[in-house]
């Protein structure tokens, strides 16, 4: 499962590219709008964290397919080839799907709330689909069974260049209920990705074993100069 960090916060993105195994960041307008810089500053500098080859993620936010494009053309132009344009699916999002795919533009449908909405947009060619699980448990449905059963509509239908990029987490058990599942791809807060192992507990077993060899070899020695 690919891991992508969810953020546009440049010192949380260095670090969490420095110290975990990261496929590529995310952003909406949303997250874009918290920093209050022109948006193509930003992404360029997220762009250069990362390095060319990472995939990076942009949302248009034309109301028409043919903005929309139009969008699609300019954020590929400034940002590179691997980055993929987030398509919201509605209908004009669905409409500017099939100019993408046409024209070898890599894209990703954004704002899924509905298992169908994900259908439709692997069925035009999006190489991602994003359900935004915990907006879905917040409306009283299933984030996490929401998400798995477009993984399994994408599976069942052959869409084999398909698959999630799910989104939208506010705790890990959320993003492990899908990695033990097989989706293709989650985006996550540097926060939670933190918190994949930020527990007392780990961090205190691991002081013991610091403890215990330093009773051992003596203070500040390890493997390397015992
Ligand atoms: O990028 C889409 C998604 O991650 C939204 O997350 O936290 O605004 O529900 P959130």
């Amino acid at each position: 499962m690919k891991l992508c960090i969810d953020d546009a916060n440049l010192e949380k993105i260095k670090r969490i590219y420095e110290y975990y195994p990261i496929d590529g960041v995310s952003t909406n307008p949303t997250i874009l709008s918290k920093y209050g810089r022109n948006p193509y500053e930003l992404l360029k500098d997220i762009r250069d964290v990362i390095g060319e080859d990472k995939e990076l993620f942009v949302q248009v936010t034309g109301e028409t397919a043919d903005i929309m494009v139009e969008e699609a053309h300019r954020i590929i132009q400034e940002l590179g080839s691997s980055t993929l344009v987030k398509v919201p699916c509605v209908p004009e999002g669905f409409k500017a799907m099939k100019e993408l795919k046409n024209e070898q533009i890599r894209f990703i449908g954004t704002a899924v709330y509905t298992p169908m909405q994900g259908y439709i947009a692997a069925k035009a060619g999006a190489e991602y689909i994003a359900p935004y699980v915990n907006r879905i448990d917040n409306l009283g449905f299933d984030g996490v069974q929401a998400s798995k059963d477009i993984h399994d509509i994408i599976q069942k239908a052959g869409f084999t260049y398909s698959g999630l990029l799910a989104a939208s987490f506010k705790n890990v058990y959320q993003v492990l209920e899908l990695a033990k599942y097989g989706v293709k791809a989650v985006t996550v807060s540097p926060d939670i990705i933190e918190a994949f192992a930020g527990s007392h507990e780990i961090t205190s077993a691991v002081a013991q074993f610091s403890h215990d060899f330093a009773s051992l070899v003596g203070e500040n020695k390890t493997m390397a100069d015992c």
